[in-house]
């Protein structure tokens, strides 16, 4: 058979999926072992029947909407490759405004100290983009120890395993306060889970049925308990962060008000704002002077 042939044969097992053809082409590529680019030059090559059955059993596995994601193995964040699989949430393309502004916050001081803290790593996305683009210190947590495996083989693969430290436990328990010592800057970013069950049931077959539910899903009220918690364990160690710290929180855009409400009640002297995504809708809720 040829890779024209094989295109065509995961073509019409994806057909009640969208994005049939870009699909099918990642798919056969990824079963070929080659770039998109061989695969659209070189379509007469033959492929051997090992290839051709993995073509197909990605193209089932497709058409049963495991996302394109867990079958190849990685997705692009922020202009590098992550790898991923079905123990960390697939990082989404939002979480990126929330990696931009704390960039953007990193002191120009060239004298200066920051600490990124990413809580909730899950892929460690977030915490190795940051090491990347600022060469400066990240120690991120998880609950999750296969996310954590998942995260520590990002930090290697791009280099920056000197840079980034893995946490095994809940919000900011394995946070020790000697960690905070001398760092002139602290900004600590969360992307946790903040939907509720009734906010899940909108959202695609493909994100319920395979991505981790405890990545996803806080709690039954307004799906920010867990930010409730981190907060006020925030407030509990002011004493522990420098003056110069500032708290990064994605949300879904339909808990602006409440997570407004929310912060002013547990760090009533803090300053809010909230920054939009692409779309204009509020994504990034940002405190400082807490
Ligand atoms: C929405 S995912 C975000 C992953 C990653 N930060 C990203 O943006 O792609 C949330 C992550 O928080 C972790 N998590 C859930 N509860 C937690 C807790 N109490 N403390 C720390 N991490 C938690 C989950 O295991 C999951 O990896």
């Amino acid at each position: 058979m040829t890779r024209s042939t094989l295109l065509q044969t995961v073509t019409v097992l994806l057909q009640n999926q969208s994005h049939v053809l870009k699909d099918a082409r990642l798919l056969v590529a990824h079963a070929c072992n080659c770039s998109l680019e061989d695969l659209r030059a070189h379509p007469e090559r033959s492929v051997s029947s090992r290839t051709v059955s993995r073509a197909k059993a990605f193209g089932r596995k497709r058409a049963q909407d495991t996302p394109m994601a867990y079958i190849l193995g990685y997705r692009d964040f922020f202009g590098r490759r992550f790898i991923v699989n079905k123990h960390v949430l697939i990082p989404r393309p939002e979480t990126e405004h929330l990696v931009e502004e704390a960039v953007r916050l990193v002191s120009k001081n060239s004298s200066h100290h920051t600490l990124f803290l990413d809580i909730g790593t899950g892929s460690g996305a977030v915490a190795v983009t940051l090491a990347a683009e600022t060469r400066q210190h990240v120690v991120a947590t998880d609950t999750s120890r296969s996310a954590l495996r998942v995260a520590c083989k990002n930090a290697r693969s791009l280099d920056v395993d000197t840079l980034v430290e893995y946490k095994h436990g809940s919000l900011l328990q394995p946070i020790k306060p000697s960690y905070l010592h001398g760092f002139d800057q602290v900004i600590l970013l969360a992307n946790l889970p903040y939907l509720t069950f009734e906010l899940l049931e909108d959202s695609p077959r493909e994100v319920v049925a395979y991505e981790p539910i405890q990545a996803l899903v806080s709690d039954e009220n307004d799906g920010l308990d867990l930010y409730r918690e981190m907060l006020m364990e925030c407030a509990a160690r002011r004493r522990a962060f420098p003056q110069n710290t500032q708290i990064l929180l994605e949300i879904d855009p339909r808990q602006a008000l409440v997570a407004e409400t929310m912060v002013q009640e547990i760090l009533p002297h803090t300053t809010i704002s909230i920054l939009p995504d692409l779309a204009g809708h509020p994504r990034v809720v940002c405190l400082s002077d807490f």
